[in-house]
């Protein structure tokens, strides 16, 4: 990263990253005892993956926290930025005074973040609102202040103590997870009774208490926030014996989604998908990100194989992380190649460039017409109008006189 690269795809990153080492405002280092000594205020954004049994796995946290208790050398601000479960902000305190830290040499800040890959950057300085959470008041408004610049001062922010904190990044992340799921089980009702899901979340999204975001149906979500902090929230709340229902649901009703592509393949190329010619365009579990942790795309690839599908993919940055969990299906370096002699195409992920492509000529070079766009990208009618018979995820066109 000193030599001015982000080595993953994040729009707007590298520019921002390479301007604030040229200004000197910016470095990188791999000599964590030295950056302990030198900083005022450490900041842990260290990845929390899910263990087996669906908590989050704190051993890379840990780790720096050991690595601070060791190299501690003045009073420092410790700021939790990782994902943590309920109360690990107030067990990292005690595991720091149980290394015979002094009480006077640290404060604990939990300060979650909230930015979404792809739009890391925007998110970033322009939060909804941030969340500081500490039993010291001095520490909370000294982290408050960091923040200050941002939208000219006028971001909301709340502060509380620790475990309220991390609650609010849990309960956030878990109820973005349920609208999700909440509207993709209604767009499957929809392509039952046939109403038009995109109608449906516009007429909801109305709803001041509701609003139009995160209404958009689709193969499920993933990405490396919305499935483990789901998962890692009702464990905790198992053990405490407290039921999470919904929480449990949302988890359960994803799980099905990634079926949803297969079931909608089969309704049109009949029940056997052995030798078909399946193209999957997108294999991120989101647009403008290389990201595939947790993307439906994995799922469906491991399903289509289990019925002997013949699998191409594109994606516009996935291809290489996808490779290594997959590397004996067919990767192209364009969607139209990908789309090339295929039975149907299948769209898991809202690429911009999916919209753009010409259509018409790969109309012509398809073996069946089918498009299965599990993100309702395409316009349905200019794809009919091409020869294509197009299969979206809740969608209807009804004739109105
Ligand atoms: C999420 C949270 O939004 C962010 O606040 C938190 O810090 C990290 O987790 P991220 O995982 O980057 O961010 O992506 P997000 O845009 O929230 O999408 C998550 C998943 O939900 C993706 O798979 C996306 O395709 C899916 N999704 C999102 C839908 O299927 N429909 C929607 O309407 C919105």
């Amino acid at each position: 990263m000193n030599k001015n690269v982000v080595p993953f795809f994040e729009p707007g990153l590298q520019e921002l990253v390479v301007d604030a080492i040229k200004n000197k405002r910016l470095s990188f280092t791999a000599n964590v005892a030295n950056a302990i000594v030198q900083g005022d205020i450490l900041f842990i954004a260290v990845d929390t993956p899910s263990a087996e049994d669906g908590h989050a796995n704190l051993s890379a946290l840990y780790k720096v926290v050991d690595t601070i208790a060791k190299n501690i050398n003045n009073y420092k601000i410790i700021v939790i930025k990782s994902t943590v479960p309920l109360t690990t902000n107030k067990l990292i305190e005690q595991y720091l005074l149980s290394k015979g830290i002094d009480h006077g040499l640290f404060d604990i800040v939990s300060n979650p973040e909230f930015l979404r890959e792809g739009s890391a950057v925007y998110d970033f300085f322009n939060p909804d609102r941030v969340i500081i959470g500490s039993n010291n008041k001095t520490s909370s408004n000294f982290i408050a202040n960091l923040y200050k610049p941002l939208k000219n001062g006028t971001v909301p922010v709340v502060i509380t103590d620790t475990t309220s904190a991390e609650m609010i990044k849990y309960a956030s992340n878990a109820f973005l997870a349920s609208k999700i799921s909440f509207i993709n089980e209604i767009a499957n009702l929809c392509d039952i009774v046939k109403a038009d899901i995109i109608t449906v979340a516009d007429g909801m999204g109305l709803d001041a208490r509701i609003t139009r975001h995160f209404l958009m149906p689709g193969p499920g979500f993933g990405g490396s926030c919305f499935p483990k902090d789901s998962r890692e929230l009702l464990s905790t709340a198992s053990d405490y014996n407290v039921p999470l229902e919904v929480v449990k649901g949302s988890l359960i009703a994803n799980e099905r989604q990634q079926h949803i592509a297969i079931q909608k393949l089969k309704n049109l190329l009949g029940a056997d998908l052995k030798d078909k010619t399946i193209c999957i365009l997108g294999l991120s579990f989101k647009a403008n990100t290389d990201d595939i942790r947790y993307s439906p795309a994995i799922k469906t690839i491991e399903l289509l194989q289990k019925e002997s599908a013949v699998i191409n993919a594109y994606d516009p940055a996935a291809i290489e992380n996808m490779i290594k969990i997959f590397p004996t299906i067919n990767y192209y370096h364009s969607a139209q190649a990908a789309t090339k002699n295929s039975d149907a195409i299948l769209i898991l992920t809202e690429w911009k460039e999916f919209k753009d492509i010409d259509w018409q000529s790969v109309y012509t070079n398809v073996k069946q017409p089918y498009i299965i766009d599990m993100r309702n990208i395409l316009d349905p009618t200019q794809c009919q109008e091409q020869g294509f018979i197009y299969n979206g995820i809740g969608r209807f066109h009804p004739v109105v006189n």
